[in-house]
């Protein structure tokens, strides 16, 4: 055999090389013992890497992190409670106050939160451009410390040329964070697209079957090692090991789902688009920029005036209304409904998306099925 195995024959490796399990075991335990005290002390001298307790180190929380490396082509990877675990770990491992942080506009509710409620008020500038600035602008990130990016972004799926956007930050000394959670190390590895950090809400296509709530950041040896020092073990935002173990056997269909959700997706980009009801369609796909080799099947659509929205939400039958995506199950989320959110602004409120747009996650239902469920809530929502 030549070459480096797919990226599929990769995720169908068995855990052990021997005999025994194939899949990694389920370490639920708090702490590790050592055999003696010479052994105890090089642990805590830092001179071994034996496991000591799991809110820093786990062995089934590790063979998730070496799968999500290797995926994403990085060096090393640590792993989180929850997306927002992972995202907020990396800026506040990366970020002090007095720096500048320059955002995506349309990035995750959350992050925008992040970066308003607790990186602004301890003294961190936060700027926010429109993706394509990112590669246009090559000064843009000029005394920026670190550029947070998601490509396609929340809601309104806009991309951002990543080797460019990569090149530019490059040039000015700025790191570069991307949330790849949409489109999966299967359709997008920004790491090799000069990207510094990638992290995934594993919520998502990672877990692919809407029972954990995950996140992971994949970079180089040195600033996971910076995650690892700091962020981790004093925000202690860890994985639990079950959930670890949830996520390999999720990682082992990634690539058969996937398919399918692009399967499905291409089939609704290209009916959406003849239907006079929608007047728009946004659903990234290959060659929509750089490196992002597929599409996956989160999408929104925009609804002409003569769509009564919250009719058609009542009237389809497999999807369910409901926040996430990336699982099994078909859902939906109109935008009025997220601008009409409580509490600290949201991105859609603070950077403005169409009351008319709908996201649609295309879960793992027949495509056939899903249309026309879509179709004929379509007919009945009309006013
Ligand atoms: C793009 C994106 N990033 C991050 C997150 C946050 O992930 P989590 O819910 O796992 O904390 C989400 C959640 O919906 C998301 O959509």
């Amino acid at each position: 055999m030549t070459g480096r195995p797919s990226l599929a024959t990769r995720l169908a490796k068995p855990w052990s090389d021997g005999a025994g399990p194939i899949t990694p075991p389920i370490h639920q335990t708090s702490l590790f013992a050592f055999d003696d005290y010479a052994a105890f002390e090089a642990r805590m001298m830092g001179q071994s890497a034996e496991p000591l307790y799991s809110r820093v180190q786990n062995p089934t929380v590790a063979a998730f992190e070496q799968m999500m490396a290797d995926l994403e082509g990085g060096e090393a990877a640590v792993a989180f409670a929850s997306g927002m675990g992972a995202i907020s770990a990396t800026v506040l491992a990366l970020a002090k106050p007095g720096d500048r942080v320059a955002c995506v506009e349309h990035v995750y509710p959350d992050s925008y939160r992040l970066l308003e409620r607790v990186l602004r008020p301890m003294g961190v500038e936060v700027t926010y451009h429109p993706p394509q600035a990112f590669a246009e602008d090559p000064d843009l990130l000029k005394g920026v410390t670190l550029a947070y990016l998601e490509s396609p972004t929340s809601m309104v799926m806009e991309v951002i040329d990543l080797p460019r956007a990569a090149e530019n930050a490059r040039r000015h000394g700025a790191l570069t964070v991307l949330d790849n959670s949409w489109a999966t190390p299967l359709h997008q590895r920004p790491l090799e697209s000069g990207i510094d950090v990638v992290v995934h809400s594993a919520s998502k296509y990672i877990s692919g079957h809407s029972d954990t709530v995950a996140g992971v950041v994949v970079a180089s040896s040195q600033l996971i090692a910076r995650l690892r020092d700091l962020t981790l073990p004093l925000l202690g935002a860890k994985l639990a090991p079950f959930e670890a173990w949830l996520l390999v056997r999720g990682l082992r269909t990634l690539v058969p789902r996937m398919r399918m959700h692009e399967a499905t997706a291409n089939l609704f980009v290209d009916r959406l688009a003849a239907l006079p009801q929608v007047t728009r369609v946004r659903s990234p796909g290959p060659n929509s920029t750089p490196g992002l080799s597929g599409r996956s099947g989160l999408l929104s659509i925009e609804l002409a005036e003569g769509v009564d929205i919250p009719r058609l939400a009542d009237a389809l039958q497999h999807f369910r209304l409901g926040v996430s995506w990336g699982g099994f199950e078909s859902l939906i989320v109109p935008a009025a409904i997220t601008l009409r959110q409580s509490g600290e602004k949201n991105a859609a409120q603070r950077f403005g998306v169409s009351p008319r747009l709908v996201r649609l996650s295309l879960g793992l239902e027949d495509a056939e099925d899903l249309w026309a469920d879509f179709a004929q809530a379509l007919e009945a929502a009309a006013t």
